[in-house]
């Protein structure tokens, strides 16, 4: 029988590409407004990467970036697992393109489908090969080129999201640090809701997505907290993945999280779908607003319909 050991985020590193879509310029395009966008969604613009950017080649700064915080050489890898529904191909896998780019030649490498809710999949999944021993380091990675799969005379979906890649590098932690549990759920029931068809464009219906996103979120959220035995008080940080300012406050409100203790960077980047929380995440460590001993949730959901919180104690 394998030990179970606490596991954490040790690194996390970020890259959008460059060029910034902004509402105005959204206004040239399709029929909408700046008004609208800002006050439905709270988005004021997103990135958009050039046509021969792929979701590894945004992966690859973000990737080394997060090593570099980690203080982990790439060829100490032993694992990498991809969260994307805009793969490089559909195999070999956006992980192994990651491998070859950075040089983490002993890595075993996959990638994962859980559209936005892709990179708690795949922090859980990274966390059980640590957890049990099987491996000492994993680089968990969401990445997306969704502005590749958009309809762009579609004003319900194209306004929303936005290109770029976060990565987090997991290792064994501290006792009573790292991740304290975690909650993943889905519900195929729903799929047709929000969908990307192979070699298709995204569809949704807004209105649905956004009633079973608020209710699912909380019920993750609280559902992690019960688990780890920690009350709406001590959350430190709440990281919801960006798709709109309202989902975002009335799970907040729900949950008795004040604003301030809520992390939002939508306004910049919208929906990165899988790099979403862990952008977030990244930049919240940058601006300092992630302290050792924190109690940190990161919360999502997205295609599927699926969703998943973990809660972590940062540090150790
Ligand atoms: N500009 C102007 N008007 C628009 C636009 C636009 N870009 N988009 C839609 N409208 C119109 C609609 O046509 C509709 O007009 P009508 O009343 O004449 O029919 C009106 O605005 C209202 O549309 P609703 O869809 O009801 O607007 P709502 O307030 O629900 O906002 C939104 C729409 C922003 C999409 C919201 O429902 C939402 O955020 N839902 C959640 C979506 C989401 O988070 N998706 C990501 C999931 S993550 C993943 O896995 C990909």
């Amino acid at each position: 029988m394998k030990r179970i050991r606490s596991v954490g985020i040790v690194g996390t590193g970020s890259y959008v590409p460059p060029k910034i879509l902004t509402n105005s310029d959204l206004e040239k395009m399709v029929d909408t407004s700046d008004t609208w966008i800002v006050e439905r969604t709270g988005i004021r613009e997103r990135r958009i990467s050039s046509p021969e950017t792929t979701a590894s080649s945004l992966a690859l700064p973000a990737s080394l970036a997060a090593l570099q915080s980690a203080g982990v050489k790439p060829e100490d890898v032993d694992l990498i697992i991809v969260a994307t529904s805009t793969p490089d191909m559909t195999f070999p896998s956006t992980a192994c393109f990651i491998q070859d780019k950075i040089g983490a030649s002993r890595a075993a490498c996959f990638d994962l489908s859980a559209a936005c809710t892709g990179f708690s999949y795949a922090l859980e999944t990274g966390q059980q090969f640590i957890a049990t021993s099987t491996y000492k380091t994993a680089l968990i990675v969401g990445a997306e080129v969704i502005s590749k799969v958009l309809d762009w005379t579609d004003r319900n979906t194209c306004i929303l999201f936005g290109d770029g890649a976060g990565a987090a590098v997991l290792q064994p932690v501290a006792d009573n640090y790292g991740i304290l549990a975690t909650s993943l759920g889905a519900d195929g029931r729903l799929a047709s809701i929000l969908e990307l068809p192979v070699a298709g464009c995204i569809h949704m219906s807004g209105r649905e997505v956004f009633k079973v996103a608020v209710n699912t979120m909380i019920e993750a959220v609280e559902k992690v907290l019960d688990s780890a035995g920690i009350s709406q008080e001590d959350v430190s940080l709440l990281i919801p993945h960006q798709a709109n300012i309202r989902i975002i406050e009335a799970m907040g409100k729900r949950l008795n999280i004040a604003q301030d203790r809520v992390f939002v960077n939508l306004q910049k980047y919208g929906n990165v779908s899988a790099g979403s929380t862990i952008i977030a995440l990244d930049e919240a460590v940058k601006q300092g607003r992630v302290k050792d001993g924190d109690i940190i949730v990161i919360v999502a959901f997205g295609g599927g319909l699926t969703w998943g919180a973990t809660v972590m104690r940062w540090g150790g």
